[in-house]
């Protein structure tokens, strides 16, 4: 019977398309506190330096040469051989690579920076131009209600019950370019653990997370990830 397979992926997988990391010495968090961008607090103090932050990086994504690479490409084919169902990806990445490359049973746990949400309703919105303070919200037409659909930090990450589900019935638990420095999804591979899962890690270079993964590689993730797909569909 093939594979129950939950694959979590980070700013790594992106990395090779050419979206910057978050921890690397030239990353996002370099250049930016994470207290001044990327927490409701922030949001709250200057709406205009948080909507900048994630209007920079709404743009760059829509750029032409940003485009998945070989390894979103695989993680598709991966979930096209294997049957309906049995492959899942969560990402913490707020991209749309993945979808891009072809990847249909995804979420995304930490949010989409191609969709806004209305502070009123809750209701979600595909965007794809700036936001502004001012911007009157198309769900309930109050000026500035319309915030980024993502996840900042102090808030839930989402979809979680839907995770810890598959994690609980997953056979194999693939880790790719994920530091594990941020909590609950640098837990997940322990979870599976738990649930006697095989794990493995792919990264550029051993995670924090590294003991806990029966199985390691190491490299780039367009090298390691189609090699892995393919061994995977031997399996078949
Ligand atoms: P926190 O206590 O505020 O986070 C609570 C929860 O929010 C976490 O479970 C996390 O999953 C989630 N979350 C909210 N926004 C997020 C986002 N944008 N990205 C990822 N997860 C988000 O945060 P914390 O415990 O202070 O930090 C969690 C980890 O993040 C720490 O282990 C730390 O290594 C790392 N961190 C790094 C930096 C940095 O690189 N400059 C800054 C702050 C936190
Ligand atoms: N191939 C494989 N791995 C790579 C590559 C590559 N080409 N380039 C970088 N990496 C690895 C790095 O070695 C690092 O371990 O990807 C990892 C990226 O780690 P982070 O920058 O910390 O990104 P991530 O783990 O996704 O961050 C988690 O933190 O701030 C939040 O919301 C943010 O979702 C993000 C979360």
């Amino acid at each position: 019977m093939a594979e129950n397979i939950v694959i979590l992926t980070g700013a790594g997988i992106s990395a090779e398309s050419g979206i910057k990391t978050f921890r690397a010495s030239d990353g996002l968090w370099e250049n930016h506190r994470v207290e001044d961008v990327a927490t409701p607090e922030a949001f709250f103090r200057n709406p205009l330096l948080v909507q900048n932050f994630y209007n920079q990086r709404r743009d760059q994504l829509q750029t032409p040469a940003i485009q998945p690479n070989a390894a979103h490409q695989a993680l598709a084919k991966l979930e096209a051989a294997y049957p309906k169902g049995n492959v899942l990806v969560v990402t913490q990445n707020i991209d749309d690579l993945h979808e891009r490359a072809g990847s249909r049973q995804l979420i995304h746990m930490h949010g989409e920076i191609l969709k806004g949400r209305c502070q009123t309703s809750g209701g979600l919105v595909q965007i794809d131009h700036d936001l502004t303070p001012t911007l009157p919200c198309p769900l309930c037409g109050k000026q500035g209600c319309l915030r980024p659909h993502v996840v900042w930090f102090g808030e839930m990450p989402l979809q979680m019950e839907t995770i810890y589900r598959a994690l609980a019935h997953c056979d194999r638990f693939i880790s790719i370019g994920t530091s594990g420095n941020v909590y609950p999804a640098a837990g997940f591979v322990e979870e599976a653990n738990r649930h006697g899962a095989h794990t493995i890690e792919l990264n550029l270079e051993p995670s924090q997370r590294l003991t806990a993964f029966a199985e390691h590689r190491h490299g780039l993730a367009t090298e390691l990830v189609p090699d892995y797909v393919e061994e995977l569909i031997g399996l078949l």
